[in-house]
């Protein structure tokens, strides 16, 4: 039978240049969406996908994220003596087991295929997940639960995909489709940041990722690909060369890019108009800002 997948690795370590001066000092995955951090979203997907270990690749100054997982006494104590059960509950719903997290530090941002290949002891000869938190999806069922689920009808290696304009597609990981079956498709290959007008498709890597331990395997080697870099695109791209399968799987979603300021700020109103107490005042506000916009014109 196959191996469930229970651990995920979580690459952090990355310096957020886009976000400077915030994180100068506040690590890019701290940064919150309405009133949760990046990676609270992403250990939520990991929790409904069945993930039981979670395994931080850190580097300096990334103290807050650490911290942000302690449980928190005081605060709970004072929220009970205060009748808050609400916010009470809210708060022990971020705590985490204790033992279920790892944090492991990268000494050096070589390359997210070096930050996954950190893991490699504690991943041994499993299965595993790869989820990068700066890529957040809303959707029904989390993308990484739609993931495994698929994943334990087809073997081999599999990368969460998405349709992106060609003018954009020289910023991501895209897939050559061998063969299209709908959400999931066969891959002859991947190209990390394709120069513009040779990207083999449309179909962009997003940051989710299920891998065999050759992938792992295959990073022994270290080798440097886009951008002076330590790909993880180009160690996956080499099982599709073993032989081994990839397939790429269109997730149900919409996924926003929280690297970016344009798209942090774009998921920031999304959240909110989720948000039954804030829709309201929020929206009231977006039209007015529009209308007096339109008026200006
Ligand atoms: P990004 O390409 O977004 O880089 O990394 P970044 O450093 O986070 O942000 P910018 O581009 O400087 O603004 C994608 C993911 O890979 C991780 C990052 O933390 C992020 O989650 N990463 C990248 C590492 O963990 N280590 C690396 O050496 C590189």
């Amino acid at each position: 039978m196959k191996k469930k997948i229970t651990k995920a690795i979580f690459p952090v370590a990355g310096l957020g240049t886009r976000f400077l001066p915030a994180t100068k000092s506040v690590p890019k995955e701290i940064m919150t969406l309405v009133d949760r951090p990046l990676i609270q979203y992403a250990i939520d997907e990991a929790r409904a996908a069945g993930i039981k270990e979670f395994i931080f690749i850190t580097s300096r100054g990334k103290g807050a994220l650490e911290d942000y997982f302690d449980e928190a006494p005081q605060l709970e104590q004072a929220l009970r003596k205060k009748g808050k059960t609400e916010l009470l509950e809210e708060l022990q719903s971020t705590n985490m087991e204790s033992g279920a997290i790892a944090y492991i530090r990268q000494h050096k941002a070589l390359g997210l295929g070096h930050a996954v290949w950190c893991a490699r002891r504690l991943i041994a000869n499993e299965p595993f997940a790869v989820i990068l938190p700066d890529d957040v999806i809303a959707a029904e069922k989390s993308c990484l639960q739609q993931m495994v689920e698929a994943y334990e009808e087809s073997p081999g290696c599999m990368v969460a995909a998405m349709e992106v304009p060609a003018d954009q597609a020289s910023s991501y990981g895209v897939l050559d489709v061998k063969e299209d079956m709908g959400s999931l498709v066969s891959v002859n290959g991947m190209v990390e940041k394709p120069e513009a007008g040779k990207a083999p498709s449309n179909l962009a890597v997003i940051g989710r990722y299920i891998l065999t331990p050759d992938v792992l395997r295959s990073l022994n080697k270290k080798q440097v690909g886009a951008g002076g870099e330590i790909q993880l695109t180009d160690a996956i791209a080499n099982e599709i060369a073993e032989g081994r399968p990839v397939h790429g799987f269109r997730f149900s979603g919409q996924r926003f890019d929280c690297g970016t300021k344009a798209g942090f700020l774009q998921a920031s109103v999304s959240f909110g108009l989720n948000r039954p107490d804030l829709r309201d005042d929020l929206l009231g506000y977006i039209q007015n800002i529009v209308s007096t916009q339109k008026a200006a014109e």
